[in-house]
């Protein structure tokens, strides 16, 4: 078996890295810490799902790596950006240029028609889509046949697909998605889990996703776990299984030292 020196092994690019990450809410009596001292990197074409109970600060994290959100300390990186040395005008143009956001609604205009709803963003910025890439994200949704109908024509799965071809389009450098799934059945949500996983593995796209459900969870290449605004595990090639085993034994751990 023959080794390839370390120097020449391809190093994996980082996407999104966020360094001893806080965020803090109100003062006092009422504070809350929602983040506290979060280190995670997102690398590039890996799918990442965050989980962890409700409160333990999920949101806020994706949020605050997104630029959605502002942070009390620590630091977050897009790329060779750091977040923090942008003014909001810089911020906002990193947004729009290199993130994609799927939310829990779809959020799509229903006037306009599929294909008007992909290009949206780009047409807001004024920019030409890149039209092979278009193309193959289209053709990876399934929905060429539907791009003339308007969202009420569609169902749920599909219309999730759509959001997802949206934060596709673009080609952003990482997509964020806040429980993608949450509010379709089953089998859409597979339809849209499959999607997501595709763009990973053929397109190379870096997917990050909050999820409850370790269904969804098992689709990603890796899981981390937040309890109390800390990351307190992490996952591999997670199954459902493997995934909801974890989660018990964060109950248990919650419930002890609580
Ligand atoms: N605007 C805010 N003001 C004060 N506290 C907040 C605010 N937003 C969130 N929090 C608190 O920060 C903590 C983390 O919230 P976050 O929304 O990140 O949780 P989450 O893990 O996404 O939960 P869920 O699974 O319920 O969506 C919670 O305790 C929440 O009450
Ligand atoms: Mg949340």
């Amino acid at each position: 078996m023959t080794t390839t020196p370390l120097a020449d092994r391809p190093t994996t690019t980082v996407a999104a890295r966020a360094t001893e990450l806080s965020k803090v809410y109100g003062q006092g009596e009422t504070q809350v810490v929602a983040l506290d001292r979060v280190s995670v990197d997102f690398k590039q074409a890996e799918f990442t799902a965050i989980m962890g109970p409700s409160g333990s600060g999920k949101s806020t994290l994706m949020h605050c790596v997104a630029g959605l959100d502002s942070f009390s300390s620590g630091s977050v990186r897009i790329g060779d950006t750091e977040l923090g040395s942008l003014k909001d005008k810089q911020l906002t143009k990193l947004r729009r240029d290199k993130i994609g956001f799927i939310f829990q609604a779809f959020n799509l205009l229903p006037t306009l028609t599929a294909l008007e709803n992909i290009t949206l963003p780009m047409d807001i910025a004024g920019r030409k889509p890149d039209k092979e890439w278009l193309e193959s994200v289209i053709s990876m949704i399934g929905l060429a046949d539907r791009l003339r109908h308007r969202p009420s024509q569609l169902s749920g799965g599909q219309q999730q697909r759509v959001a997802v071809a949206r934060a596709l389009a673009s080609r952003p450098d990482i997509i964020f998605g806040d429980e993608p799934t949450g509010n379709l059945d089953s089998r859409a949500g597979a339809e849209v889990l499959g999607f997501l996983r595709n763009s990973v593995r053929e397109l190379g796209q870096t997917v990050v996703m909050v999820t409850h459900d370790p269904v969804a969870a098992a689709y990603a290449d890796r899981v981390v776990f937040l309890a109390d605004g800390r990351i307190v595990d992490e996952l591999y090639g997670p199954t459902a299984d493997g995934v909801l085993d974890r989660m018990k034994r964060l109950d248990t751990r919650t419930v002890r030292t609580s």
